[in-house]
């Protein structure tokens, strides 16, 4: 058998299946898109479930893929053993309802003997328990004799991983050689030494888990196949391990060459370098991706990883931020299938770099209180390590929880991680409701009847609309009308008030029943969906049941509708000028005034600004029209909609186009066409957070006025120097700051000849004093 290189491997398997007729897709991201099941895609068919269980098309029936994967579930086994590992690339052809297993095993077999030229007397398959079907196609079609066919339960041949498209399974195994065993009399494919390796797994995919172990027949039989690259090729490259395989190892003597060793001289030291190989190339291909470290799901698996990586550098004795030299390696090996790695490069290795940094600022701080807690608790004499002191220790100088495992781990203690949980949920719940809305907190749906029923709103069309008064909450309680000069909540069937949401400010405006007049000042939504109004009644009175006229300000929701279409435009801008990295990370639409979060290292410089501004307003110029469609996921994904897929979307979104510039999900109001902004101007620019900038713009109104208070300032200027016209002020500003750098140079000059003038006359002033 030839050995060939992970890269060769990676081509020689999507063109022999390119042959086969199956289409060649690039590798998704790792940021799973409208899967909540998921945090990170960890196999060739998680992004692919859609078209597994029919709920979409996909591009053709047969597809082949080399899929970029993250599974975290063993990381405190990474680097403690050789084959470990968190990051790893999988192979993948797929059927959706075309061909089934025989000519999935025919063409795995073709695969691995006629076109790897693996011998096929190392091969051994392996089959579901009662799957008679895949048994007779190795033994009939293949030729394998019987008795080299193992037939495995559950745990070992039936593919399933948390909801989607699962079923039984043919793996693949390769004999290693006694050498590599447990020399067991019974060790067999299946067992779990190192010598019967799995290296290829084929599903036959033919029921869908609802997630809680219901399982449905699929209308279609897929393929799912699954062979991991790295496995592949340790098994061509005749090596120990993944870290021994030819791109791999390069990454591994990098970070050997910066800790002044070498690999396979100690092993602990080489823990310490699997460790930092196998989670930079994690952590690479996760920020290519877009993710940024945090303190939450995926972002909060980026830090576990970058920092666990820097502690483990600083173990081996590496002096100083030595990541971005790392990915680097890493990028260097993977720009050839993922180009992406090096049109990112620069933000790749500043999100690394600036974790690595803000790591090492408390790292030092943080182990000195480590030591001291693990010292009492040693004391202790209970090899348990507080989880009170383990959240100290995350709270204080961010040390994931499981570094401090593995630290004190190493002093033979565990972290009583049931406690450190409780903490985290105690303060995951104070900053969720710290970020509640007001809906949540103080108008609490408590007060509301719970059969009010959700509002309809209508807002997007209309400005104003009849509707019926359902309920009313005042001083906490529900009522059925309230006077002149009350406050309250009052809940509608149907309104055009936008409630606050999605960085959109509310509507506000009128209640109209005959007399009665009730001023809505600020609006929220519910929990149920009930949109509050909140107020106060000007004129006459309000009643439950009655039927209302319900006007909001126009002007205002114009000028809120300018902001936030232009936030739109700004965003796109940003990631023209900057990148694809550009994030939303927040956002707050007003009237004519925006305020945009985005992930982004450095300060922008004025040269950006000023491109950003003018793209913004050209598209304003442009008069591009804004249209709005209701749409699938999946539909809006292939129209290129921005938006973070997966997070907080339901079946159907709503997607908002501006020409051909923008295309966002969206679900706040806009103008229908973007000459209507106005104009836009750029007010500030700062950073708000590691890796997040803010811009602040005025739009409209809001920009014309700031445009003319710029007038009149000038203006003021030219009045106070007298001169004819504000467009002198500039030359003559100038003239004048030239002068006076004359004036006060000829001022110093004076004084000094002054200073020597009295110093001389001192001088010659002087009397000897006995001697002196
Ligand atoms: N889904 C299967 C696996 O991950 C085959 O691709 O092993």
């Amino acid at each position: 058998m030839e050995k060939y290189g992970l890269n060769e491997l990676r081509e020689r398997f999507l063109s022999f299946f390119e042959s086969k007729g199956h289409l060649r897709l690039s590798s998704f991201s790792l940021v799973p898109q409208g899967d909540k099941s998921l945090l990170l895609i960890n196999s060739g068919m998680a992004p692919m479930k859609p078209w597994f269980t029919g709920e979409a098309e996909p591009p053709r029936r047969r597809v082949c893929t080399c899929q970029k994967c993250i599974r975290t579930g063993d990381i405190e086994n990474v680097g403690k053993t050789a084959r470990h590992g968190t990051y790893f690339e999988m192979l993948g052809n797929f059927s959706f309802g075309d061909y089934f297993k025989e000519d999935a095993i025919a063409w795995c077999w073709e695969f691995l003997t006629d076109n790897l030229g693996m011998d096929p007397q190392l091969l051994y398959p392996s089959v579901y328990i009662d799957d008679d079907e895949a048994f007779a196609i190795w033994r009939d079609k293949v030729g394998i004799a019987p008795e080299r066919i193992t037939r495995l339960g559950k745990a070992d041949n039936f593919w399933e991983h948390g909801a989607g498209p699962c079923g039984p399974c043919s793996e693949v195994y390769y004999d290693r050689g006694p050498g590599s065993g447990c020399g067991k009399p019974d060790c067999a494919p299946g067992c779990d030494c190192d010598r019967y390796i799995e290296i290829w797994n084929n599903v036959f995919t033919q029921f869908n888990n609802d997630g809680n172990n219901n399982y449905t027949e699929l209308t279609n039989k897929n393929i799912d196949t699954g062979m991991g690259l790295e496995r592949l090729a340790v098994v061509c490259q005749g090596v120990g391990s993944l870290f021994e395989t030819d791109t791999i190892r390069e990454t591994v003597d990098k970070a050997s060459e910066l800790a002044g060793t070498v690999y396979g001289s100690d092993e602990k030291a080489d823990a310490s370098l699997r460790i930092i190989t196998d989670h930079m190339r994690s952590a690479v291909m996760m920020a290519c991706d877009g993710v940024l470290p945090s303190n939450e799901g995926r972002g909060y698996v980026l830090r576990r990883l970058i920092r666990r990586a820097a502690r483990h550098g600083r173990l081996l004795g590496v002096e100083g931020l030595f990541l971005g030299e790392i990915a680097q390696t890493v990028i260097k090996a993977n720009e050839g299938a993922y180009p992406e790695t090096r049109e990112r490069e620069r933000h790749i290795k500043t999100v690394v770099a600036a974790e690595e940094e803000s790591f090492a600022k408390t790292i030092g701080a943080g182990m000195g209180m480590l030591a001291e807690l693990a010292a009492r608790a040693r004391a202790d004499g209970a090899g348990v390590f507080s989880g009170a002191d383990a959240f100290k220790l995350y709270d204080t100088y961010g040390f994931p929880l499981d570094l401090t495992a593995e630290i004190v781990g190493e002093q033979g203690m565990a972290v009583d991680t049931g406690e450190y949980e409780k903490l985290m949920d105690v303060q995951r719940a104070r900053a969720r409701s710290a970020r509640a809305s007001k809906g949540d907190l103080a108008w609490a749906d408590a007060d509301l009847p719970a059969d009010v029923a959700p509002t309809l709103f209508t807002g997007y069309g209309k400005h104003s609309d009849d509707a019926r008064v359902l309920a009313i909450v005042s001083q906490g309680e529900a009522c059925s009308y309230i006077n002149v000069g009350g406050e309250g909540v009052v809940v509608l069937d149907r309104t055009p008030f936008y409630a606050e949401m999605g960085g959109q400010t509310f509507d506000t405006g009128e209640l109209r029943s005959g007399g009665g007049a009730f001023e809505v000042r600020d609006v929220q939504k519910d929990k149920g969906g009930r949109y509050l109004h909140h107020g106060v009644v000007v004129s006459g009175e309000l009643r439950a049941g009655l039927a209302v006229t319900a006007s909001i300000d126009t002007q205002r929701r114009r000028a809120v509708m300018r902001a936030h279409s232009a936030t739109h435009l700004l965003q796109k801008a940003l990631r023209v000028v900057l990148g694809e990295h550009v994030n939303q990370a927040g956002s707050l639409v007003e009237p004519d005034r925006l305020r945009f979060d985005f992930s982004h290292f450095s300060a922008m410089t004025p040269e950006e600004l000023s491109r950003v501004e003018a793209m913004v307003n050209d598209a304003i110029l442009d008069g591009l029209d804004i249209g709005t469609e209701e749409m699938t996921p999946a539909e809006a994904r292939e129209k290129g909609a921005t938006a973070l897929f997966g997070e907080k979307y339901g079946d159907t979104v709503r997607v908002v186009s501006m020409g051909d510039f923008s295309v966002e999900l969206c679900g706040g109001t806009h103008l229908d066409n973007t000459a209507k902004a106005g104009q836009f101007h750029i007010t500030g620019e700062f950073s708000v957070a590691s890796g997040v900038r803010r811009i602040e713009a005025v739009t409209g109104k809001a920009a014309l006025s700031a445009a003319a208070g710029e007038r009149e300032v000038l203006a003021g200027v030219a009045s106070a120097l007298k001169l004819g016209g504000a467009d002198e002020a500039e030359r003559r500003a100038a003239q004048i700051a030239a002068e006076l750098r004359e004036l006060r140079r000829e001022v110093e000059s004076y004084a000094a000849r002054e200073a020597g003038g009295e110093g001389a006359r001192i001088l010659a002033g002087a009397r000897d004093v006995r001697g002196i």
